[in-house]
């Protein structure tokens, strides 16, 4: 933008511009004086950079407009770039101008502590908080380090559509919804089957997108709608999934180490925790998880899945991610292949996150043979005619297969060290929140 022929630039890289007079607009966070001096602390999404008024110096009628800017108001400063290392990011301007926008009315966010409840009917405001903004760029970060770690590894983009004819991960959690009067589609629970699909087309694929699960729970892990990145690969079996699992943990935590150190700062992480995750992480069974769960003094019989109190318990043992492998089949999804050394266990794995994020990853080998297929549907008491497209992948060339999918809002939750997943997506959907 054109402010009297001086560059508006970003406050991120205003250090660039040392000495030069330049333009930063954004929003104002607070204002303070001390003697002779007034400080406009301004943001503008790429940082927080302070204005500074001296009395004498800068001239009265930028004082004048000053004067006028409430919390919020829209502004576009003028000054000098200057070097300043006890201010936050380290400069400041020394403003010779002010063109407001807008004086903001009185902002219903100010820096007093709020209830959640207050701050999530806000959300669409609240988004403005450094906090917000530290953990909604770590997310974009998140997804960036997933998403080109598998496009340098050979992997095509597939995107999964949303509406889709049945279930994914069991009917129990599906969202219904009318199709033209005639049909009955589901909000998709998992990009999972139609992956296996493109496996089988470009070998090795991924979606990013959308997922939604209509459980009635309202823990600090679950979200009605969240998202997933999902790989599945051609000719691969449950420990090339680990291995690939594992390897993307890794890239996610050290790109954002690497590129949001300010946002974690923000955050107060500890950043010891995220620097030890480099692998091998640890690989336990599912036998082996519930001798610890017993061991800690927790009642669980062969068969049950693991809840969040187990692992809990279970990762609390480890300072990195632990795979779980081998659950009993009956404690997951139809499509699970079972470990032909041990028909009773299937060959999948879990992803538990340290400090007790719980499961951030889930997936496995799938099963490929045609019969052993059609079973299992029928067994999970789905109707086969509705996965005949599925079915059919194992009829021309099947071969063995693997995938699995990370929740990006568990991720961004762990690595943020926040403890409820509804920060880290910009607007939420719970069991009890739609709005805004
Ligand atoms: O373990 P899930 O249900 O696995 C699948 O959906 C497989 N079809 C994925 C695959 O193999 N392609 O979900 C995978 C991950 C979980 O580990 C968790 O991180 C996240 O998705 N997740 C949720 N995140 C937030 N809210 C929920 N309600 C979630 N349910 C699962
Ligand atoms: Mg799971």
């Amino acid at each position: 933008m054109e402010h009297d022929a001086k560059t508006t630039v970003l406050i991120a890289s205003v250090g660039r511009y040392e000495g030069q007079e330049v333009a930063v607009c954004g929003w104002v966070m607070h204002k303070r004086s001390s003697g002779r001096v007034r400080f406009l602390v301004i943001r503008d999404g790429t940082g927080v950079i302070q204005a500074t008024l001296v009395k004498g110096e800068t001239p009265d009628n930028v004082f004048d407009e000053y004067a006028k800017l409430s919390q919020e108001s829209s502004v576009a400063i003028f000054g000098q770039v200057r070097k300043e290392p006890r201010a936050t990011g380290g400069y400041e301007l020394l403003a010779s101008g002010i063109k407001i926008f807008q004086v903001a009315a009185p902002f219903p966010i100010t820096p007093k502590e709020h209830g959640v409840g207050f701050l999530m009917d806000r959300r669409h405001l609240w988004l403005r908080s450094s906090r917000q903004w530290a953990i909604l760029r770590i997310r974009h970060a998140v997804i960036r380090a997933a998403r080109r770690f598998f496009d340098d590894r050979g992997f095509s983009l597939l995107d999964a559509p949303i509406l889709t004819p049945s279930s994914c991960e069991g009917t129990t959690t599906l969202f219904e919804t009318d199709y033209f009067g005639e049909h009955r589609a589901y909000l998709s629970q998992s990009g999972q089957l139609y992956m296996e699909a493109g496996a089988m087309a470009l070998g090795r694929v991924y979606c990013c997108g959308p997922t939604f699960r209509a459980e009635k729970s309202k823990t600090r892990r679950h979200l009605a709608e969240f998202w997933m990145i999902e790989p599945e690969v051609a000719f691969a079996d449950l420990d090339t999934v680990m291995d690939l699992a594992e390897a993307l943990v890794c890239a996610v935590v050290s790109e954002v180490l690497e590129q949001r150190g300010p946002e974690l700062d923000v955050l107060e992480r500890d950043r010891r925790k995220l620097e030890a995750i480099r692998p091998p992480f640890p690989r336990i069974s599912y036998d082996d998880a519930l001798r610890r769960v017993r061991q800690a003094g927790e009642e669980i019989s062969w068969g049950q899945d693991l809840g969040g109190g187990h692992e809990t318990i279970i990762s609390g043992q480890f300072d990195k991610p632990v795979l779980i492998h081998r659950y009993p089949i009956g404690a997951k999804a139809f499509y699970m292949k079972s470990d032909p050394q041990r028909p009773e266990v299937a060959l999948c794995v879990d992803m538990l996150a340290p400090e007790g994020y719980g499961e951030i990853i889930g997936g496995g080998q799938r099963e490929d043979d045609v019969r052993r297929l059609k079973e299992k549907i029928q067994e999970a008491g789905l109707p086969l005619k509705d996965f005949q497209w599925y079915v059919e992948l194992r009829q021309y060339g099947s071969v063995p297969h693997a995938g699995f999918g990370l929740g990006i809002e568990r991720t961004v939750a762990w690595i943020c060290g926040i403890d409820h997943v509804r920060e880290t997506i910009a607007f939420p959907r719970l069991l009890d929140r739609l709005y805004p």
